[in-house]
């Protein structure tokens, strides 16, 4: 059984190819292109410009991941396959793709389309949508709408041999959201709580602008905090005093604007203040799923989203897992699926096939809830 993932809720235009045999879940291709050169310049995501280029890449990265697929098959197919997306590259570097993009993929090749259709930026998410839509149409293929942040759960079910146990209690740390959920079965899952203002990432990217550490803001923060001192500043850990699993990032990040104010930003002082606001971050998202770990005695714990990235963020928090009273395995997704991809798509349409449906039921929401 094989899925082709679709993947536009931001700024990356991503395809995958998935396939489910029995119980067994493999990714045989996964193409991003990633759109980082273009909102640069604006030091965050352009709505309109990240639209323009999924327009634009939707069916090259496509046409990659299906082909890519086709790579990995016995030899006599492979050989016929990639005879068939060389003739179709060659058509689409003449401009003569929309003869050949269906064609790379016989019926037989794929029996199941996944879309992400919500939550993201609108103009991003129809994009996709519509691409999918049409491929599934075409086809006469099912197709699944998958929730975007389920996309990044599934990121942890990519290795068949070290799947999560339920239940699981998984962190969400992303560019657009930040949250706990208790997932009981691949059916059931419980969100216990979330940000009140904003994300991780969000925080990671704001703080990278103040200090003037280059875009995107997460990776900049991370490797700045490398030379610095965790310890140098005191920065806020909000709501680690409260009971419930909500989230704030908003005052942490006010505190190192007021900060920074305070003094001459040199490299030792952003280091040092990079070091100590990551740190901050991993106190918190480590202090709430801890306390969540011991009211609800998960299996297994789970990081997942673009800040799962961070390297000391796993490492903490494997360390802290591990230090609960009651046995725990703990998952991190290979670090090609933490930031935004279509596998992560695909592998949750592969444990959601019951869901599938026909072409007219899909449609894009930017505000989809778990
Ligand atoms: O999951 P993702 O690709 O997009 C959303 O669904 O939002 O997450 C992107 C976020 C960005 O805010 C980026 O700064 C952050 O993930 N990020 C990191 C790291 N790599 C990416 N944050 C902290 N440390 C990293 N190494
Ligand atoms: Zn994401």
């Amino acid at each position: 059984m094989r899925i082709l993932a679709i993947e536009t809720s931001c700024d990356e235009t991503a395809a995958a190819v998935v396939e489910k045999d029995g119980k067994d879940v493999r990714i045989l291709s996964n193409v991003i292109a990633s759109q980082i050169e273009i909102h640069r310049k604006f030091g965050g995501v352009f709505p309109e410009h990240a639209s323009r280029a999924h327009c634009e890449k939707i069916i090259p990265v496509t046409v990659e991941a299906l082909s890519e697929a086709h790579a990995t098959q016995s030899k006599s197919r492979r050989r016929a396959a990639w005879s068939a997306s060389r003739a179709l590259r060659t058509d689409f570097h003449a401009g003569k793709i929309e003869s050949g993009i269906f064609d790379v993929a016989a019926p037989s090749d794929i029996d199941f389309v996944a879309v992400t259709t919500g939550p993201g930026l609108i103009g991003s998410l129809l994009i996709g949508v519509n691409f999918a839509k049409t491929f599934a149409y075409s086809k006469n293929l099912p197709i699944i709408g998958i929730n975007h942040w389920l996309g990044h759960i599934y990121s942890n079910w990519a290795e068949a041999s070290d799947i999560p146990q339920f239940p699981a209690l998984i962190l969400i740390v992303s560019g657009g959201h930040t949250g706990l959920v208790l997932m009981k079965s691949h059916d059931e899952i419980i969100p216990l709580g979330q940000t009140l203002d904003d994300a991780a990432g969000e925080a990671f990217d704001k703080v990278a602008k103040v200090l003037d550490l280059g875009y995107p803001g997460g990776p900049a923060i991370s490797k700045a905090a490398e030379e610095g001192n965790p310890k140098a500043f005191n920065f806020p850990r909000s709501m680690l005093d409260r009971k419930d699993f909500d989230f704030s990032f908003s005052g942490l990040k006010t505190a190192v604007l007021y900060e920074s104010k305070k003094h001459k930003m040199t490299g030792k002082i952003k280091a040092d203040m990079a070091a100590s606001f990551q740190q901050a971050v991993i106190d918190i998202l480590i202090g709430k799923t801890i306390q969540a770990a011991y009211q609800y005695r998960p299996k297994s714990i789970c990081l997942c989203g673009g800040v799962s990235a961070n390297k000391e963020l796993r490492g903490q928090m494997k360390k802290a897992a591990s230090s609960l009273p009651h046995s725990i395995t703990f998952h991190c997704p290979p670090m090609a699926l933490t930031t935004d991809n279509a596998a992560m798509i695909g592998i949750a349409a592969a444990y959601h096939l019951d869901k599938a449906s026909t072409y007219d039921k899909i449609n894009a929401n930017a505000n989809l809830k778990l």
